[in-house]
């Protein structure tokens, strides 16, 4: 999906070449998100002027672009916006002209970057193009810009300030975005915007903050009007709980970053879709809310909201990052998806610390403790997800029935959405993201948010949407993931949801047992989890010698591992290009077993637990079809045919065995990427976070 960086400094003197290289590290980090063009928009040689660099394809690309241009590297700025970004096509195809930053007109009067998608852009650009805007793009985008020409052409006489310009025109927009502005109006001056699509601002100064958060500025009537152009949309908006609130802080000069001595120093701005495009130059971060809109102006930051909500807080925090630099890097690995694949005996530790005590057999929630006796108490409870995070809410379905006793139901957010389900007081709905920024699952949770359920967030990224909108939740603490297929998420999430299920039952005397059998199995895990790592050889030989050349391969298995299946066959579509299809044995006969023959291959998951002897019977319907296949089971199942292929490993509980089993699929599907020549970590049409519906 598409990213945006925008860098702004105030009395901190920076030539040409350091900014245009700081733009593009900054769009390097957001590459994960997945991308097919990019571009930065940059400070001309006088106030009324604006560079554009913009090129198809990668961002290593565009720097060459950059350095091969003949502007003036050397020229210095004490003051200076500028703005890039990654494309990810929705609006017209990749191509320079298409890509952002987008302008109002040939002379840049107004240059825009945007994540998200207008939706009524076409009967903007009618109404504009009606008016006598003429435009040069396909894109959504590049009607904001119009727009913001228009309006400015037609109020010229009341010299507008560009925060009340912004909210003029984001008045007129539908759909979900993020937004920077930058204009020849208004030079060093930056404002942003957001609705659905998230943005966060990165802090910098030498000396240290006076203060720790911004303040909220509520608009006046004038801007409640709008320009009146088209009906405005208007947002709703979930409560907001894990922004923290200050303690003991005045309220003046919040918006001005003083120093501790309270004189204005140098400072620089950093505006990103995500952290990991700002963590290297600074780690306080301040998250604009949905419908904010920041101004910054000589170093000073304005947060500004349409109109006043109830219980909308009405600061914004200045957060400290525990993200590092080395956690998004490679490090010794080729790709970041082999890295994160390879991480995963640490993340499920981070996972569970703190938050398992393997002494006493307990489970400590922090996030959830205040309305566990709520959770407890619901009808039903609702899991809805999307693609891998999804798959987690399947493998864990089974255990958090037998735990709880309570009907669970799982839901793909988008099919959740499109048949408007029935949602009551009390359920308890459950949003498991790892970015936490998907659209789909986003609008499912502030779809059940209105119907008052109670909803919880289960996500990776701190402050993420998902986080800051639901109820409470857990954050699964598996470290950043970059590789656009999910993996250590995977897991963490998986074992994020057993804990879950673990807490809700810890009143039921007779299911002590159980409880702690699944505890002991967790601790093992992480050993366990690393010899399976030490059969990757093995397992690159097997992708070579057998599965490289396959158009096609069937996963399948029952029960437990129904998600392993889907969960593999997902990773191995996405990055090798090969169709896949997870399949539960059960249902072999109902119609897949006519696809078995002597060249397709199956892989079937047949690890010990109740439902082996069906497994059992699920191979020999293979075999005596001369199906050949390769047989994931326990390391010490001599039941196996010597006959057969099998990839080994590890027992444990039946209901954590899933988390051994996916870490073969995952090698195996990063092999296979390799061995066809695929970019791994950036599978073509497919974006990290999905923010768009
Ligand atoms: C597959 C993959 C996707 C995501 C899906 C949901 O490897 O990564 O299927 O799982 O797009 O994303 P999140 O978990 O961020 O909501």
């Amino acid at each position: 999906m598409c990213g945006i960086f925008a860098y702004c400094t105030y009395l901190t003197e920076k030539d040409r070449k350091e900014i245009c290289d700081i733009l593009c590290t900054g769009l390097q980090r957001l590459e994960y998100r997945g991308y097919d063009s990019a571009g930065i928009g940059i400070d001309g040689d006088t106030e009324k002027d604006v560079i554009l660099f913009k090129q198809v394809g990668k961002v290593a690309a565009l720097r060459k672009l950059i350095t091969e241009s003949k502007v003036n590297f050397g020229k210095t700025f004490i003051n200076q916006v500028s703005i890039a970004h990654t494309r990810w096509a929705t609006h017209g195809a990749p191509s320079p002209i298409n890509c952002h930053p987008l302008r109002s007109d040939p002379t840049n009067e107004f240059t825009v970057i945007h994540n998200g998608i207008v939706t009524n852009n076409n009967e903007l650009r009618l109404v504009l193009q009606k008016k006598g805007y003429k435009f040069e793009s396909e894109t959504d985008t590049e009607v904001v810009a119009v727009l913001f020409k228009y309006i400015w052409d037609s109020q010229r006489g009341t010299r507008l300030d560009f925060t009340t310009l912004v909210k003029i025109v984001v008045k007129e927009l539908e759909g979900s975005f993020a937004f920077v502005f930058k204009s020849i109006h208004f030079p060093n001056e930056v404002v942003t915007a957001r609705r659905g699509s998230p943005l966060l601002i990165g802090v910098k100064t030498e000396k240290k903050l006076k203060i720790d958060f911004v303040d909220v500025e509520i608009a006046g009537p004038d801007v409640e009007k709008g320009a009146g152009l088209l009906a405005p949309g208007s947002s709703s908006l979930g409560s907001n709980f894990l922004v923290p609130q200050p303690a003991g802080m005045t309220r003046t000069q919040s918006r001005a970053f003083m120093s501790e001595e309270g004189v204005p120093q140098p400072i620089e701005f950093f505006i990103a879709s995500d952290a990991s495009a700002v963590v290297e130059h600074t780690k306080r971060v301040l998250y604009l809310e949905d419908d904010d809109i920041a101004h910054i102006i000589e170093g000073e930051l304005h947060i500004h909201r349409l109109r006043r909500e109830e219980g909308k807080s009405s600061v914004r925090a200045i957060e400290t990052l525990e993200l590092e630099l080395a956690e998004i890097m490679k490090g010794k690995f080729d790709h970041f998806m082999q890295k994160e694949i390879y991480e995963q005996p640490e993340s499920v530790v981070n996972t569970m610390r703190g938050r398992v005590n393997f002494d006493t057999h307990k489970i400590t929630l922090g996030g959830l403790k205040a309305y566990l006796p709520i959770i407890r108490r619901c009808r039903r409870i609702v899991f809805s997800a999307c693609g891998t995070s999804y798959h987690s809410c399947i493998a864990t379905r089974a255990i958090f029935e037998e735990l709880t006793e309570i009907p669970v139901s799982v839901e793909l957010a988008s099919d959740f959405l499109d048949r408007k389900t029935p949602i009551f007081r009390d359920d308890v709905c459950v949003f498991v993201s790892q970015s936490g920024e998907t659209a789909d699952t986003i609008l499912a949770m502030r779809y059940c948010l209105e119907r008052g359920a109670l909803c919880v967030g289960v996500v990776n990224t701190v402050g993420s949407t998902i986080s800051r909108e639901s109820h409470c939740g857990i954050h699964i603490n598996a470290g950043p993931e970059i590789g656009v297929a999910s993996t250590k998420a995977y897991t963490s999430q998986y074992i994020a949801l057993i804990m879950f299920a673990i807490q809700m039952s810890e009143d039921r005397i007779s299911l002590t047992e159980r409880r702690k059998q699944i505890i002991d199995g967790l601790h093992e895990l992480p050993a366990q989890i690393s010899q399976v790592l030490h059969g990757d050889k093995a397992l690159q030989q097997l992708a070579k010698t057998v599965l490289a050349n396959s158009r096609s391969l069937l996963i399948m298995g029952r029960g437990f591992q129904y998600a392993t299946c889907l969960e593999g066959a997902l990773k191995i579509k996405e990055i090798s290009y090969t169709h896949s299809e997870g399949i539960l044995a059960g249902e072999l006969k109902h119609g897949p077993l006519a696809l078995i023959d002597g060249d397709l291959p199956v892989i079937l998951v047949m690890t010990r637990d109740s439902l082996y002897p069906k497994v059992q019977s699920a191979l020999a319907q293979v075999t005596a079809r001369k199906g050949q296949p390769i047989i994931i089971c326990n390391e010490d199942d001599l039941s196996i045919s010597k006959e057969y292929r099998t990839i080994r490993v590890p027992q444990t509980v039946d209901c954590l065995q899933g988390i051994l089993n996916i870490i073969p699929l995952q090698l195996l599907s990063y092999h296979l990427a390799i061995l066809n020549g695929f970019d791994v970590d950036f599978p073509r049409n497919l974006a990290k976070s999905v923010t768009t519906e």
